[in-house]
């Protein structure tokens, strides 16, 4: 025979689980902003092709988007601070933030160093 005390831990039990499985659901549902998988600027040199993606697999995203706080994940876009042509002398302009961060980034481990690798199109 089942007592009423084993049954009322047995409900009991039951709606524990219930309720973290719920919560669960929730927390591991919900979802970081999308990001990017590929990008491409445009440019007078030529069009750019890059694979946010693969760049993210070997670098920090702080890496690039050096102002994003630890643990954020939705960083403005680069030239609303680094704009074409930048009035404040110790903010680099849009172009001189790209090739110095990308061509810096590559000469120290791997990557295009060439224009024409980079303005492939
Ligand atoms: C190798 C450099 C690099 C790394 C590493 C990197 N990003 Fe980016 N990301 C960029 C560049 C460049 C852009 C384009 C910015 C622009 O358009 O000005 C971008 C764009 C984005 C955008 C779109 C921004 C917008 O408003 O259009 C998001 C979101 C983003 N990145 C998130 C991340 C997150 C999260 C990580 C880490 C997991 C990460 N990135 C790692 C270089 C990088
Ligand atoms: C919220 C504004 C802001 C955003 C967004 C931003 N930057 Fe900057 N960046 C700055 C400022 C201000 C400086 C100069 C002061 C400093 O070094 O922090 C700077 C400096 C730099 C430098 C020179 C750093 C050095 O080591 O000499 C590079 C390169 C650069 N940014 C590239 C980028 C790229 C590429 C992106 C986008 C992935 C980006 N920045 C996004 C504001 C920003
Ligand atoms: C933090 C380091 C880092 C930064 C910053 C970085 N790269 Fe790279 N990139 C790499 C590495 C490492 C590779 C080589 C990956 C491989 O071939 O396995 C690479 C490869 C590439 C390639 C050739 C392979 C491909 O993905 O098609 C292109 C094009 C490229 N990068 C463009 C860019 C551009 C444009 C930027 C700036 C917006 C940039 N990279 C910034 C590390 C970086
Ligand atoms: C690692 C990739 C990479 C390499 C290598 C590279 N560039 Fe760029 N370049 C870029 C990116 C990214 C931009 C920014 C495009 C944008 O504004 O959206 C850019 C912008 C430019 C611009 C536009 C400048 C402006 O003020 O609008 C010119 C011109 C240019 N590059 C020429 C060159 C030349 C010349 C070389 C070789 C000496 C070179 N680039 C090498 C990635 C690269």
């Amino acid at each position: 025979m089942i007592s009423n005390k084993e049954l009322q831990i047995a409900y009991g039990l039951a709606i524990i689980l219930l309720v973290v499985g719920v919560l669960s659901y929730a927390a591991f549902s919900a979802k970081a902003p999308d990001q990017p998988v590929r990008l491409m600027f445009k440019c007078v040199a030529g069009k750019i092709l890059f694979d946010h993606k693969t760049h993210t697999v070997d670098s920090s995203c702080s890496d690039c988007h050096h102002n994003l706080e630890e643990g954020e994940t939705d960083p403005q876009t680069c030239g609303e601070c680094h704009e074409p042509e930048s009035q404040d002398e110790d903010v680099l302009n849009r172009a001189d933030a790209f090739h110095t961060q990308c061509i810096g980034c590559h000469k120290e481990e791997a990557g295009p160093e060439k224009c024409e690798l980079c303005h492939v199109m």
